[in-house]
C-alpha cells in the first residue's frame, strides 16, 4: 500500500492560525485534502489569507501504536493537581509549576507563544531545546479511520478534533523511551482543556487549564537525564507514526484515583 503524509497549515498576515496532519493511503488523498481546507477556513481563531497543503509519499513503513488510555478529570484542574501529576512523572513539582506559569506568560522570548514544544531535562528541569522561539514540533503522524471511530464512540459527546489530534501527537511523544511525560495548554483562546501525559499511566485530560480568552499556550516534553536530544528531535519530527487502535476513555473525579491505576 502506498502511504502519504498530508500536512496543512494556515495563517493570516504571517501569523499562524491552525495546523493539521495525517497519514492516509492514495485513495483517501482527495477527501482528506478537502477536509483540511474546510478546517482551515472554519477555525475559531479567524479567516486565513494563506493555506499550505503538503503531500509527501512516505519512504518508510510507519510505526504502528495503540493510543494512550485517556483519563478525563471531571473537576477543574488547579496547581495542586498538576504537582501530583509531575510527581507521578518523577519530575520536580515546583519546577513543573514554574514551566506551567511560563507557558501562561508566553515561553518564547518577549512573552510570545512558542511555535513548538519546550524540552526540559532531569534532574533540575533545565530547558534544552535548541531554539526558544521555535521549540520542537512533532510531525509525521496519523490515525486510521477505525481507531478514530472508536475514539468517537468511547468519548461520546466529549469527543473533539482537538482531542483526537492531541492524543495522536502525545502517543507518539510518550512512546519515546527518554520521555517521562508532557504538559499541553492550547494557545486557542476558546479551548481551555489541556492535558498531561505520564509514562506508564496515560493521557489525563484537564479542564480549565487556562482562563477563557487567553491567547497563550504551549507544550513541555519532560525528558530523562540521559536523553540524546538530537536523536529525540529527529524521531519527533520525522519518524512516521500511525495510531492503529484506541485503548480506553474513563472519567475520573479526583486525581488521587490515578495513583492506583492498573497501569502503574
Ligand atoms: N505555530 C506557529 N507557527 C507554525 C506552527 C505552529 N504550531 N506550525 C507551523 N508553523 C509555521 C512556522 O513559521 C514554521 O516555520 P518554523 O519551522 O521556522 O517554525 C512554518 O509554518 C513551517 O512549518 P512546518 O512544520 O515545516 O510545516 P509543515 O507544513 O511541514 O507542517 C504542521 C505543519 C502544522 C502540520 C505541523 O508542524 C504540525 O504541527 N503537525 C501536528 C499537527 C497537529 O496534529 N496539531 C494539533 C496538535 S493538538
Ligand atoms: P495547540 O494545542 O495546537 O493549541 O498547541 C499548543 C501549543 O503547542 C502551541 O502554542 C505550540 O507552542 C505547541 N505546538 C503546536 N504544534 C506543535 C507540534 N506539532 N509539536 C509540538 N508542539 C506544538
Amino acid at each position: 500500500m502506498e502511504l502519504f503524509s498530508v500536512k496543512m497549515r494556515s495563517s493570516r498576515e504571517e501569523e499562524h492560525i491552525s495546523g493539521a496532519e495525517t497519514i492516509v493511503d492514495r485513495a483517501e488523498l482527495v477527501e482528506v485534502v478537502g477536509s483540511f481546507v474546510k478546517r482551515a477556513l472554519n477555525h475559531t481563531k479567524g479567516e486565513p489569507d494563506f493555506i499550505n497543503v503538503k503531500i509527501e509519499k512516505l519512504k518508510e513503513k510507519p510505526l504502528e501504536l495503540v493510543a494512550l488510555p485517556v483519563y478525563d478529570l471531571m473537576t477543574p484542574v488547579d496547581e495542586e493537581t498538576l504537582r501530583k501529576l509531575f510527581g507521578l512523572m518523577g519530575f520536580p513539582n515546583e519546577r513543573g509549576i514554574e514551566l506551567y506559569r511560563e507557558i501562561l506568560r508566553g515561553a518564547a522570548p518577549g512573552g510570545k507563544v512558542m511555535r513548538g514544544a519546550m524540552l526540559v531535562k532531569l534532574p533540575f528541569g533545565e530547558r534544552v531545546e535548541p531554539d526558544r522561539e521555535r521549540g520542537v514540533r512533532v510531525s509525521t503522524v496519523g490515525i486510521v479511520k477505525e481507531a478514530e471511530e472508536r475514539l468517537k464512540k468511547l468519548a461520546g459527546d466529549r469527543y473533539t478534533e482537538n482531542l483526537r489530534d492531541a492524543l495522536v501527537l502525545a502517543t507518539k511523544v510518550l512512546n519515546h523511551p527518554a520521555v517521562l511525560g508532557e504538559l499541553c495548554v492550547s494557545d486557542d483562546p476558546n479551548y481551555t482543556i489541556g492535558y498531561v501525559t505520564v509514562k506508564g499511566l496515560g493521557y489525563v485530560r484537564l479542564r480549565g487549564i487556562k482562563e477563557k480568552g487567553l491567547r497563550k499556550g504551549g507544550r513541555v516534553f519532560f525528558l530523562k537525564e540521559n536523553c540524546d536530544v538530537e536523536e529525540l528531535i529527529n524521531y519527533l519530527e520525522k519518524k512516521p507514526v500511525i495510531i492503529k487502535e484506541v485503548s480506553s476513555y474513563s472519567s475520573v473525579v479526583d486525581v488521587r484515583e490515578l495513583l492506583s491505576s492498573p497501569m502503574r
